[in-house]
């Protein structure tokens, strides 16, 4: 297989490349060679997806057999790179989003639920009426007005977690749990949560292309098959298993001043923030790792030196110490504490 990435040096274009290289694959990554290397084994062409000589050169170096659009949130730079590289390639993939869906994350999706309004010529970044999902709608609909429906995937994942994350989401309670003492666990223990290990979504992206496969795939694990409870609890036993976690009441939390989502990472109340709707890839092959796996793993790549590529989005997670502290005191006086657990270690 020829295989074209669009990105691949950060985190899911990286990880997809590394398993497409480990199948013997022949992968070439197009990006601008600023923020990150490439990973081993791929051919790497340096160019802007903004600049249409760079496109043209590129295409050029084709053909593929299917290109990968990993990072794409312009729908004018995905619409251009597809349009560009439509003589090049069989087939054409896009990393799209589960905030393409309007309910989401106030109820559960399915793929065919209401999409939010996207413009596959919209040019500007985001903003207050155009927002990040209406903006991953446009791309989705750039690359489907470029290429017929039987050559076009799209996958719309949920929460990406694993070694080389950017975000900073699991890192961040990695490290919380590595200091151990009274931990803030929001809410209630048994809250499912379901966000997919990076290097699940790259076996079935690559599976499905090996497949000569299309569609549009929700990609998560089953909304059952983890709880928020299973997530701190294996951020403890990875990084030493010392700490107490004490579960505070969910709504005396939302009354206080903590930011969902941000402060206390992957927590949101939402009914339908992790009730995605994953038959459809289920029965498509996907298959997920258990949650502890993907924690014990980007804990062991943590501790052996592994550092994401920059983000500004890492410095929005995580809660100030002293915060954290304040809220436990009152949690205590106020008899917010509805459960504590203690891990020795
Ligand atoms: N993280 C999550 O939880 C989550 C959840 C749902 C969906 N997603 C989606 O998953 C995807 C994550 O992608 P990723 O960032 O990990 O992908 P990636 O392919 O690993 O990294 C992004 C790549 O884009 C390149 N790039 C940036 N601007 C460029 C330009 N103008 N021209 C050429 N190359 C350019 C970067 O390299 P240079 O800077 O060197 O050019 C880098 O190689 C996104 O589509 C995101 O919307 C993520």
């Amino acid at each position: 297989m020829d295989l074209l990435i669009l990105g691949g040096s950060w985190f899911v274009g990286r990880v997809i490349a590394d398993d497409a290289v480990a199948r013997g694959w022949n992968v070439t990554v197009f990006n601008r060679g600023r923020s990150a290397s490439s990973p081993e084994g791929v051919h790497t062409i340096h160019g802007d997806r903004e600049s249409a000589h760079d496109l043209a050169r590129l295409a050029e170096a084709g053909p593929w057999d299917a290109v990968i659009d990993v990072a794409g949130t312009v729908p004018t730079m995905v619409r251009d790179a597809a349009r560009a590289l439509r003589p090049a390639t069989n087939r054409y993939a896009l990393v799209s989003s589960v905030s393409v869906y309007t309910g989401w994350p106030a109820e559960p999706v399915t793929e065919a639920s209401p999409l939010h309004d996207g413009d596959p010529d919209r040019s500007d970044e985001e903003g207050p009426t155009h927002t990040y999902g209406a903006m991953k709608v446009g791309c989705e609909a750039a690359v489907r007005r470029e290429f017929a429906s039987d050559r076009v995937l799209i996958v719309r994942p949920g929460v990406v977690l694993g070694p080389h994350e950017y975000v900073g989401r699991l890192k961040w309670w990695l490290n919380r749990a590595l200091r151990g003492g009274r931990i803030l666990a929001p809410g209630r223990p048994d809250r499912p949560i379901q966000p997919i290990d990076v290097r699940d979504l790259a076996a079935f992206v690559l599976d499905r292309i090996a497949d000569g496969g299309s569609g549009t795939f929700n990609l998560a694990p089953p909304a059952d098959s983890s709880t928020y409870r299973d997530l701190l609890v294996a951020c403890l036993e990875a990084t030493g298993g010392r700490g107490e976690l004490l579960w505070i009441d969910e709504e005396w939390l939302a009354a206080q001043d903590v930011r969902q989502w941000t402060e206390l990472p992957l927590w949101r109340v939402p009914p339908g923030t992790w009730a995605m709707d994953t038959k459809r890839a289920t029965a498509a092959g996907l298959t997920c790792r258990p949650l502890a796996e993907t924690v014990h793993d980007t804990w062991g790549w943590l501790s052996a030196g592994g550092r994401a590529v920059d983000h500004e989005r890492d410095a929005e997670h995580g809660i100030d110490p002293q915060k954290e502290r304040a809220l436990l005191e009152s949690a205590e006086t106020e008899e917010a504490v509805r459960l504590r657990e203690a891990f020795p270690g």
